[in-house]
């Protein structure tokens, strides 16, 4: 924590806010327009959850002083789960100054600014609604919540409320998928008219792998739909710049009971999932997104074709971006190109390593924090805003509605 601590008087912590000081009920009841209160030091940090995503994120907010100098310093402050030994053994493996096992208790705690909600997507919308009142930075990792109505109150809440609110889409700090955002915004592929989009992993193709919360309708508000195709369908928005306005949609659930802790389960969510997806200005996509296929881990491939150019991206070679574009004089020399994307003109890459030494899907958490601090500090948007997680919601809940109506074209509201 030494270096964090002396970031904060060196790095324009001064700038960051923090929140109101909020004990007991007052914590529910703070005031969204009281002002967040101005302080010098760093700002303290609780996630709650710390099993994957709580490790992934305990990661970066380790390191994200030493690689983002610039940013307001970050305080590992408390680590947040239900079982008090196994938070401890948790916080103090990945670094974390103390525990607590009620989300609540830090709500009430004026030493912690930022809430970082880690935890199933049932949870997400209790939790950040009342860290938002509380007066808390949030960040929360995708999918938004479980439902459009939950990602209505959040949007309304976060525009309420005088923290920063933050949707965790950390794909968005893939270097290839920002340069590819720039490619396209620089119209270096012409006029996108269609696009891939597909998702897959195997972790449940043996049937009888166990059931996890991930399988629960009430826990995960949907299966693989909401698991990898939120993160796809951010995707498509964040490269494109524009909505999903109409779907159709099928859903499949291969293997309908599993074992369970107390013997054989229902799965009541998709193993995988089939859309088209259509943009007001005409772009249309396929979507495939699967836990069941086999020999895939973690393939999100995006492949976008435009008038006068192409660019593929796939997360398992995730330096790396293909970019064709139409032949010039020579037609013997056209082709796709595959760009290393690890030089320092890239984005996020200058924070890391010399050009050619490779980043990890690790980095992209760090620089999640990194802009997250950032916003606090400048008040400037983030990415992904609330907003950009209802738009996907919203695209997920007309799937699912398009497949009850036999993959009938369905509006997303978008
Ligand atoms: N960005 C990504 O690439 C990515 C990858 C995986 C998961 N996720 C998302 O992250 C979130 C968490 O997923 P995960 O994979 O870390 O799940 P996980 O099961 O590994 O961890 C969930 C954690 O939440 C804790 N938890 C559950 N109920 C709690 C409560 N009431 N109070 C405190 N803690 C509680 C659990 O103890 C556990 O530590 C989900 O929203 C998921 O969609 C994102």
């Amino acid at each position: 924590m030494t270096d964090q601590t002396t970031n904060a008087s060196t790095t324009g912590a001064t700038t960051a806010t923090t929140t109101a000081t909020a004990t007991g009920d007052t914590a529910a009841s703070t005031s969204a327009s009281e002002s967040p209160v101005q302080t010098n030091r760093p700002l303290g940090v609780a996630v709650i959850g710390y099993s994957f995503m709580g490790r992934a994120h305990s990661n970066a907010w380790r390191n994200v002083s030493a690689f983002y100098p610039d940013v307001p310093a970050a305080r590992m402050t408390t680590l947040v789960g239900r079982d008090g030994s196994r938070v401890q053994q948790a916080a103090d493996e990945l670094g974390w100054e103390g525990t607590a096992t009620d989300w609540r208790d830090v709500l009430e705690r004026d030493d912690i600014d930022i809430v970082d909600v880690c935890t199933p997507g049932h949870l997400h919308a209790e939790v950040t609604l009342a860290a938002l009142r509380a007066g808390k930075h949030v960040l929360v990792e995708k999918p938004l919540a479980n439902s459009v109505a939950e990602c209505e109150a959040l949007v309304a809440a976060a525009a309420d409320s005088p923290g920063t609110a933050m949707l965790g889409f950390n794909y968005r700090r893939v270097p290839a998928l920002a340069l590819a955002r720039e490619l396209v915004q620089e119209g270096r592929i012409g006029r996108i008219q269609q696009v891939r989009l597909s998702y897959l992993q195997d972790w449940l193709s043996d049937p009888q792998a166990p059931m996890t919360w991930r399988l629960r309708k009430e826990s995960a508000g949907s299966g693989v739909l909401g698991d990898l195709g939120s993160h796809a369908v951010d995707q498509l928005h964040y490269l494109l710049g524009e909505h999903v306005t109409e779907v159709s949609g099928s859903l499949r659930t291969f293997v309908s009971e599993r074992p369970g802790p107390n013997g054989t389960e229902a799965v009541t969510v998709d193993d995988a999932a089939w859309a088209t997806l259509h943009t007001a200005s005409g772009v249309v996509a396929s979507l495939e997104v699967s836990r069941v296929a086999t020999g895939r881990k973690n393939a999100m491939v995006i492949e976008l074709y435009g008038t006068t150019g192409s660019l593929r991206f796939d997360l398992e070679r995730l330096n790396e971006l293909i970019l064709t574009q139409t032949p010039g004089a020579d037609a013997r020399t056209a082709g796709a190109a595959t760009i290393l994307v690890t030089e320092p003109e890239h984005p996020y890459v200058d924070a890391w390593w010399p050009a050619g030494h490779v980043l990890g899907w690790d980095h992209t958490f760090t620089s999640q924090a990194a802009d997250f601090l950032r916003a606090i500090a400048t008040g400037d948007p983030v990415q992904a805003s609330f907003e950009d997680g209802l738009a996907v919601q919203r695209v997920l809940a007309a799937i699912e509605t398009s497949d009850g109506r036999g993959g009938a074209r369905t509006e997303t509201g978008n």
